[in-house]
């Protein structure tokens, strides 16, 4: 039986290692900071202990790209099983992160690296707009950000210079992502597009599949692809997309497992925690197919509540993490056959939530109706529908 360590020691891990348990294989989770050890699924941490070597496990990875800097992951570094290492130090950047795209020729915003005030304002000025400093590394779950424009440029803070990059910012209709995975041999596979939204910069909620044309999965894929070949990646990565006048952009990586994967637990052929330990392993990885429409809602700095579980389909994962305002606590999953019928079972999901997420969930139920009746429903709120049909606004 193979023995896998995941550096990290959040709900991706956990999520991981369950699959690893269903899969009969061992993992492990390591919190590398503090370097505290979970076995298995388990919530209690133990110390390191004196004689424990990484060695003793076959593989090694991560479910996050942010690693410390210390002589615990120095070592893992060096662990001949930890063969996405270099990868994700690529990715964790946000420097080398763009300058890939860009050696690839993979269309993402336009950027810079920000040494000083003057790189946003030019920046600013060339786009005609506002752009986004981030931070080059460490950023997550919108944070790390900051919206300016050139005559807000001083709001970046300057003891980071030199250590962010700015971005365009883009006027996106939609956020997409892809899942996707790489074996050993090169042999790709990859989920359908999923459509995502974000509410300051956190994920609020996934729809899988997205309405997408064949042509924007084929797109996303070959991007994907190129990308995961480039850097001899095996194992889950992720994209996330701007769709900007129908053309994609990419908005980051992700070398691991990702939130927007989510709804596979509860919507795919193949989960994408089992999809990437198969891909490590060397275990046979048919294509994942979406088996039903499915929402993910990210439950956000909220407590337990068992009324959720009113909604016969809804599936919770609940992390076991302590509450804390604007913390991923869990999440649920709703499937359902067609996209009106989750558009309903959103609806009735929705009075069960607190505001913050019944706002979500409603504009999700909404998202998923036809066009005819979204551009009703506007009207409607607008006062603006009269028999016959829809009459434009007067001035
Ligand atoms: N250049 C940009 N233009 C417009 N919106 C952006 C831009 N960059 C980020 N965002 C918004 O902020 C969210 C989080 O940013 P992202 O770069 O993905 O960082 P994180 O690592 O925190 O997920 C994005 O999903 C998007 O909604
Ligand atoms: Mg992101």
């Amino acid at each position: 039986m193979k023995r896998l360590l995941v550096i990290g020691d959040g709900q991706l891990g956990l999520m991981l290692a369950e699959a690893a348990s269903r899969l009969g294989l061992r993992m492990d989770r390591l919190s590398p900071e503090e370097g505290l050890l979970f076995h298995g699924t388990g919530r209690q941490a133990a110390k390191l202990p004196e004689d424990w070597r990484a060695a003793d496990y076959d593989i090694l990875t991560a479910e996050r790209e942010h690693l410390p800097a210390n002589a615990l992951m120095a070592r893992l570094a060096e662990h001949p099983g930890f063969k996405a290492h270099g990868a994700i130090a690529t990715l964790a950047d946000r420097r080398t992160q763009k300058a890939l795209l860009d050696r690839l020729q993979i269309p993402t915003a336009d950027w810079c690296v920000v040494e000083s005030q003057a790189d946003i304002e030019r920046l600013a000025r060339a786009s005609g707009g506002p752009v986004v400093v981030k931070a080059a590394q460490g950023g997550y779950d919108g944070r790390g950000q900051w919206r300016v424009d050139a005559t807000s440029a001083a709001a970046a803070p300057a003891a980071l210079y030199g250590r962010l990059i700015a971005e365009r910012s883009v006027r996106f209709s939609r956020e997409l992502s892809l899942v996707g995975a790489r074996a050993a041999d090169g042999r790709c596979v990859f989920y359908p597009l999923v459509e995502n939204r974000h509410i300051e910069g956190m994920l609020r909620y996934t729809v899988a599949p997205a309405r997408a044309a064949r042509s924007a999965q084929q797109r996303a894929a070959q991007m994907l692809q190129q990308i995961m070949e480039e850097l001899r990646y095996v194992g889950v990565m992720t994209v996330e997309l701007f769709e900007e006048e129908g053309e994609l952009l990419v908005n980051e990586l992700a070398p691991r497992v990702h939130n927007s994967g989510h709804w596979s637990q509860d919507g795919a052929t193949l989960d994408q925690f089992e999809l990437h330990l198969r891909a490590l392993c060397g275990l046979p990885m048919p294509s994942p197919r979406a088996e039903r429409q499915t929402a993910m809602i990210n439950l956000v700095g909220c407590d337990f509540d068992p009324g959720w579980l009113a909604v016969p389909q809804a599936r919770l994962h609940w992390y076991g993490k302590e509450p804390r305002a604007g913390r991923k606590l869990g999440h649920l999953n709703l499937p359902a056959p067609t996209r009106r019928a989750l558009s309903a079972r959103l609806a009735a999901l929705a009075p069960l939530l607190d505001r913050e997420h019944a706002l979500a969930v409603q504009e999700a139920s909404e998202g998923l109706q036809p066009p005819d009746e979204q551009a009703c429903r506007a009207a409607r709120q607008c006062g603006e529908i009269v028999q016959g049909g829809l009459h434009p606004v007067p001035g």
